[in-house]
């Protein structure tokens, strides 16, 4: 039985991974700060809600002993919670505003990561699986060909170029521990407003793919739902 805890599956990229995976034979545990929508999807999806708030240290804390109690270990950690940020004029943004963004994206997934590694690394095949995206990739930023390379979004695109460095880094030093990153692709959720051209199942396949993969599969990648993909 594979266990995968999922933050931010209440909607979205998240609650879809949580259900191709429970498709998948996975038991999952959905992560969610809201209690009343963490509950509704956990119940939907045939799933349990543990309460997460990843900004929130003692949040984090609680749903790594929640866990212990409950299932006492995990296999797969997909640290799926972001928020884009501040849409305004890029010349107005504050300290605040980054600060705000890299507390979700970058130190989120720090604080989840630490929680849950005693759990992980009581697995025969410990799997982390960061959601990142080609938003924070400088080489896909730079390409012409790639819609990326004319979006703004300063804060959003620098958490989660940080996100995809801080996974190397994590693959490097953790070297127990499979740990990849995942771009799903200009997916419609509500974090653009709807707007992406993919569907959720499209926007997951990176992530399922890299959470249901075999031992040897490597750690330190960035890919897509083609493939691997430049940093
Ligand atoms: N959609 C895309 O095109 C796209 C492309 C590349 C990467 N991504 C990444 O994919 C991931 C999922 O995004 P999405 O598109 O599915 O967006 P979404 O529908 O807005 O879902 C974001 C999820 O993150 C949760 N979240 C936000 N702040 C949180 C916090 N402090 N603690 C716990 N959970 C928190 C949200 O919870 P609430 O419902 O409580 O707000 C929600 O469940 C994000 O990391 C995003 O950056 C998305």
């Amino acid at each position: 039985m594979t266990i995968t805890f999922i933050t931010g599956a209440n909607k979205g990229l998240g609650r879809e991974t949580a259900r191709r995976l429970i498709e998948r034979g996975h038991t999952v545990l959905v992560g969610a700060r809201d209690p009343e929508q963490g509950t509704e999807a956990a119940a939907a999806l045939g799933a349990r809600f543990v309460p997460i708030d990843v900004t929130d240290d003692a949040s984090v804390t609680a749903a790594a002993a929640d866990v212990a109690a409950h299932e006492g270990s995990i296999d797969v950690l997909i640290n799926n919670a972001g928020i884009h940020g501040p849409a305004g004029d890029p010349s107005a943004l504050t300290g605040a505003d980054a600060l705000g963004v890299f507390d979700v994206n970058l130190a989120g997934v720090v604080r989840t990561t630490t929680a849950f590694l005693p759990l992980l690394r009581r697995s025969p095949d410990p799997v982390i699986v960061n959601v990142s995206s080609g938003m924070g990739s400088l080489a896909i930023t730079h390409d012409p060909s790639r819609f990326e390379s004319s979006a703004i979004a300063p804060l959003y695109c620098a958490s989660k170029a940080a996100l995809t460095m801080l996974t190397t880094q994590y693959a490097k030093a953790l070297t127990d521990i499979r740990i990849n990153a995942a771009d799903p692709g200009y997916t419609a959720t509500d974090l653009n407003g709807h707007s992406g051209p993919q569907t959720v199942t499209e926007g997951t396949d990176a992530i399922v793919g890299l959470a249901t993969e075999g031992p040897g599969a490597g750690s330190g990648r960035f890919v897509d739902r083609t493939g691997g993909i430049a940093w």
